[in-house]
């Protein structure tokens, strides 16, 4: 007899179209992709690997899937996310030169023209991805946290009209037991990933770990997950164990 959740979840699968994340062992966990269109929190402490994990997202779909990407970066200038990324293996330059990856440093003056700026941004390069980093600058816009929740759902159903699948990047503070500095800007996501660096048993180093909090529609591991950075970006592991 057919189970009918297990069809349920097959038929869901199907629906739901995937967009390939890039990191290699991530899609596996997470039915194939990120559902595309969706609006995903990469959210971690300093050094964890969320600027990597974004910008090899844009890459990947730049490069390997004709999706062009879009990097919003409100606090360093593009040349900086440039310097950063350049230890990888990544032709960023020429992706941006074939205008299928665009690195903007949008002024922070009205959050009416960011989003201007943003939709034109995405329009002028057919933009498919987006990575928006660090999200909690957008609360500089608002003077209350009502307003800047307001406005983080305002984004959210821009970003949906446009069809992007977004990332966008929260740090965490040591300590903090919440996805993002405002805290919650975790509810207004449809997917939370979350990246760490914890210390080993015998406390001689830490791992790295992926762990996926939240992924709406989509049945996914909860599983702590070992990863790694290394020439060619980042990689994670599934199938082995953090300790
Ligand atoms: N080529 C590389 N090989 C291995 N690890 C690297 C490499 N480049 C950077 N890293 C690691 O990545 C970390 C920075 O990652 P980043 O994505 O900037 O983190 P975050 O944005 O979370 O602060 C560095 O602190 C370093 O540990
Ligand atoms: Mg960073």
């Amino acid at each position: 007899m057919v189970n009918p959740m297990a069809q349920l979840r097959k038929e869901s699968k199907e629906v739901v179209k995937r967009v390939e994340s890039g990191i290699p062992g991530l899609d596996e966990v997470i039915e194939g992709g990120f559902p595309a269109g969706s609006l995903n929190l990469l959210a971690g402490k300093c050094g964890t690997g969320k600027s990597t994990f974004g910008m090899q997202f844009l890459y990947h779909g730049a490069k390997n899937e004709n999706e062009p990407g879009l990097y919003i970066s409100l606090e360093d200038e593009p040349a900086e996310v440039l310097d950063d990324m350049k230890r990888f293996d990544w032709d960023l330059e020429g992706l941006i030169k074939q205008k299928k990856l665009s690195i903007i440093n949008p002024e922070l003056t009205k959050f009416d023209s960011f989003k201007m700026l943003i939709e034109d941004e995405i329009d002028r390069i057919g933009a498919k991805r987006l990575v928006i980093e660090p999200f909690s600058l957008i609360s500089a816009y608002f003077d209350n946290v009502y307003d800047t929740r307001r406005s983080l759902a305002t984004l959210r159903r821009l970003i949906k009209k446009l069809g992007c699948s977004t990332l966008v990047i929260a740090d965490i503070r040591e300590g903090e037991q919440t996805f993002s500095p405002t805290g919650f800007e975790e509810f207004v996501v449809s997917g939370v990933i979350v990246l760490d660096v914890i210390l080993k048993k015998d406390s001689s180093s830490f791992v790295r770990t992926a762990f996926v909090r939240k992924m709406e529609t989509t049945n996914h591991s909860l599983k702590l997950i070992p990863m790694e950075i290394g020439e060619e970006g980042i990689a994670v592991y599934p199938d082995a164990e953090v300790f």
